[in-house]
C-alpha cells in the first residue's frame, strides 16, 4: 500500500527541516528579508524615477524622462474614447462580454476575484509533493488555460472596434433604430438619432444593443415610454445636474435646435418592436 499523503508530507516536512540545519538558512526570517529588501528596493527606483521626471520637466518642456503632458485635459470632450493599457485589455474585453447592470459585477470582481482567492489558496489544495510537470496535468491544464484564455481576450481587447457614432451610422445601424422604432417618418426624430450616435452618449449608454454601458448610465431604448415629454427631454440633456446626475455633461452647448432633435429622438424610442 501507498504511504498516505499526510505521512509524506509529514517526511518530506522533516527533510526540509534536516537540509535547513545542514546547509541552508530557514524561510524566516532571511528569505523574507531578503525579498523585503529588494521589493524596497524596487519601489526605491520607481519614485527616483518619478521625481527625475517631475521635477526635470513641466508642462511644455521634454526634460529627461518626457513632458507632464502633451495636450490639456479637456473636460468637455464628448468623442474621447476611453481605453485602457494593454496589460489591461482581457478585463476591458470581460466588461464588454458582461453587459451593464446584470452581470457586470460579475465579471469584472466575481471572476477575477474567485480566480485570485483560488491563487492564494493554492497551498492549501495542492498538497502532494510531487514537482515534475509533466505528473501535474490538472495543474498544467488550468495554468495553460489561464494563459490561452487571458492571450484571447488581450487580443479581443487590443482589437475591439469601438461603437462610434460615425461607424455606427455608416454601417446602417441608425436607419435600423428608426425602423425598428417606428419614427421614420418623423425627420426630426432621425436627425436626432444621428445626433445622438455622434454626440458621444453612446460612451455611457446603450440603445438597441449599440453603445458602451458605462458609468451607470442606462439604456435608452426604451426611455420615451416613461411618459415624459420632449421639454424635459431637452432640460434634462442640457442640464443633467438639476436632476441630480453629476455623472454626465451638460449637453446645452449643442444648441436649442439640436437639443429638441435629441429630446424627441430620445422620446419617440419606445422600445422597439
Ligand atoms: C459620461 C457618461 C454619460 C454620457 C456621455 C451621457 N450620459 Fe446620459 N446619463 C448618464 C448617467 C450615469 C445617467 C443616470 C443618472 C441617474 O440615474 O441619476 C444618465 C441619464 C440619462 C437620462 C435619463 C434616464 C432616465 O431614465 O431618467 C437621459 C434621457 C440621458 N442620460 C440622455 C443622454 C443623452 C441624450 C446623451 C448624449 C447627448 C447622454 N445622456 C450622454 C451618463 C451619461
Amino acid at each position: 500500500m501507498a504511504t498516505p499523503l499526510k505521512d509524506r508530507n509529514r517526511a518530506e516536512f522533516k527533510r526540509y527541516k534536516e537540509d535547513v540545519e545542514r546547509e541552508g538558512k530557514s524561510f524566516y526570517p532571511y528569505a523574507i528579508l531578503h525579498d523585503s529588501v529588494m521589493s524596497l528596493v524596487v519601489v526605491g527606483v520607481i519614485i527616483g524615477l518619478a521625481c527625475v521626471w517631475y521635477f526635470t520637466a513641466d508642462k511644455t518642456d521634454a526634460g529627461i524622462l518626457g513632458p507632464w503632458y502633451t495636450d490639456e485635459a479637456d473636460p468637455g470632450t464628448v468623442n474621447f474614447v476611453p481605453r485602457p493599457d494593454w496589460f489591461f485589455y482581457f478585463l476591458f474585453y470581460l466588461l464588454r462580454i458582461f453587459k451593464w447592470p446584470n452581470t457586470v459585477v460579475l465579471g469584472t470582481v466575481g471572476i477575477p476575484t474567485l480566480l485570485l482567492v483560488l491563487l492564494v489558496l493554492l497551498p492549501f489544495y495542492d498538497r502532494r509533493p510531487e514537482r515534475r510537470i509533466t505528473r501535474r496535468p490538472v495543474a498544467l491544464v488550468a495554468a495553460l488555460l489561464v494563459v490561452l484564455s487571458m492571450g484571447v481576450l488581450t487580443w479581443k481587447g487590443a482589437t475591439a472596434k469601438e461603437a462610434l457614432g460615425s461607424e455606427l451610422i455608416a454601417s446602417g445601424t441608425v436607419d435600423k433604430w428608426a425602423q425598428e422604432q417606428g419614427f421614420q417618418n418623423d425627420p426630426v426624430a432621425v436627425a436626432g438619432s444621428k445626433l445622438f450616435a455622434e454626440s458621444g452618449c453612446l460612451n455611457c449608454h446603450t440603445y438597441l444593443g449599440s453603445g458602451a454601458g458605462n458609468l451607470g448610465a442606462p439604456d435608452l431604448s426604451a426611455i420615451g415610454a416613461t411618459g415624459r415629454d420632449v421639454a424635459f427631454f431637452k432640460s434634462y440633456v442640457s442640464n443633467p445636474a438639476q436632476y441630480g446626475n453629476n455623472v454626465m455633461i451638460s449637453y446645452g452647448y449643442l444648441g436649442d435646435e439640436n437639443l429638441t432633435k435629441i429630446a424627441t429622438f430620445l422620446q419617440a424610442s419606445k422600445g422597439g418592436g
